[in-house]
């Protein structure tokens, strides 16, 4: 029988402690062992007692309170196959980035070798301070996972970000990175994805788009950082919330697209090109809204230029080593058209999908075929973070054929 994962919860002092007892409880609906730590601080909000209720166990707080463990910090730490610091307060983050260890919370997160995901939250002006923000970019950049704190109406009675990221979302991040430990096959490794539609504006209030609602180059995203990658992600102009984890470059248009993909392209082992790149745009947007009736002749006739192509660009600017991963969107004949983008982009692998008629655009379900100069395989219907997996899985196994 696998053994069951254990998720160790950090809970620092404040207001948000409550909401960690629902993350306890959603980590163990979804099958974890939690085990909770707390700072003397958080016991102000809830008291330790809530969490022995809720896992069963023994509650941490000070770092000599358990006389039959001498070294609790250090027990604690190989205990967690992840740990979870969710509320994470400004002092504890700066803590965590400077090494400083003085608590038990602090002293266990020092010692851990396991994933780290940190849910911060806070007033808005100490979440936007700059330290805090330059603490948060230091775990980051160590590979913790920042679950973004959320916009809203914060217990100080103050508007903005700060607010405690949702339960689900955080509860999600912790599972993400529970299975990237276990797979761990992208470790090293750098990913971009490109995601989302791009829009070319005719006028300050009018653009040309299509229907892409970034979901499938979200889920690459979200799989590759779960398999343990490096992951940058340019997005069009979506409504999803990007995955923890991720560096995030928001875009609009298709040539900003490709400015903002050439840096991480240089540096990228694996790119997956999912983005539904407008082909054309207007010549010549307006920097005025075009009025109807006396504009009337100017929109009839909105001459189009094409766009770059991001992918086959960036191709040939490709160095040995690099696995290169596009779409095909396609009405008919998915698979023919993917074996001449396949040649004509310069990809290692297409992953061809048929779109309209209700499938592939903003669906959270897609059916694809793999397309690669070895042959083709095709796979059933299957939620769009099952297939990140499964392109990720083929983008690996044509590297190790290089
Ligand atoms: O975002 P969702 O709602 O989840 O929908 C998913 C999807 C249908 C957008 C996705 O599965 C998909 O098919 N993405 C590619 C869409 C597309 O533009 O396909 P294409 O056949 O026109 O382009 C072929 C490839 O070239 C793609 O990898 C595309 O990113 C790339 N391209 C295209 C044009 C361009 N100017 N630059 C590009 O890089």
């Amino acid at each position: 029988m696998e053994k069951q994962s254990t998720v160790l919860v950090g809970v620092t002092g404040c207001i948000a402690a409550y909401k960690s007892c629902e993350i306890v409880r959603g980590l163990q609906k979804r099958g974890c062992r939690v085990k909770v730590v707390m700072t003397e601080h958080a016991t102000h909000f809830v008291d330790p007692l809530t969490f022995r209720s809720l896992t069963h166990e023994p509650v941490a707080v000070g770092l000599f309170d358990d006389p039959s463990d001498p070294i609790h910090h250090i027990s604690l730490a190989e205990e967690a196959d992840v740990f979870l610091i969710a509320p994470c307060t400004a002092n504890v983050a700066a803590k965590m980035a400077c090494g400083i260890a003085d608590d038990l919370l602090t002293t266990t997160a020092l010692a851990c070798t396991a994933p780290l995901v940190v849910a911060p939250a806070m007033n808005v002006h100490m979440y936007e301070a700059e330290a805090t923000q330059r603490n948060l970019r230091t775990l980051k950049a160590r590979g913790a996972r920042i679950v973004e704190a959320g916009s809203g109406y914060l217990a100080c009675g103050d508007v903005g970000r700060g607010r405690l990221a949702d339960v689900d979302a955080i509860v999600e991040a912790a599972l993400e990175a529970l299975e990237g430990a276990r797979r761990a096959d992208l470790a090293g490794l750098s990913v971009l994805v490109t995601a989302g539609p791009t829009e070319e504006p005719v006028d300050p209030v009018r653009f040309l788009t299509n229907r892409s609602s970034g979901k499938m180059g979200y889920a690459v995203a979200a799989a590759a950082l779960a398999r343990g990658a490096q992951v940058t992600l340019v997005s069009g102009p979506v409504a999803l919330e990007p995955p923890a984890g991720a560096d995030v470059v928001r875009v609009r248009t298709a040539c900003e697209m490709l400015e903002a993909a050439r840096p991480a392209f240089a540096d990228a082992d694996i790119v997956v090109f999912t983005a539904a790149v407008a082909d054309l745009r207007p010549a010549h947007p307006a920097d005025r809204k075009l009025k109807k009736g006396a504009d009337d002749a100017l929109l009839a006739r909105i001459e189009l230029v094409s766009n770059p192509d991001i992918l086959a660009t960036l191709a040939q600017e490709r160095r040995a080593g690099q696995t290169v991963v596009g779409f095909a969107a396609e009405t008919e004949n998915a698979v023919e058209n993917a074996r001449v983008k396949l040649e004509t982009k310069g990809a290692d692998l297409i992953v061809a999908n048929e779109v309209g008629e209700g499938r592939a655009f903003g669906t959270d379900d897609n059916q694809a075929v793999l397309v690669s100069r070895d042959g083709e395989r095709a796979l059933p219907l299957m939620p769009k973070r099952q297939l990140a997996d499964a392109i990720l899985d083929r983008a690996l196994e044509l590297r190790a054929a290089h």
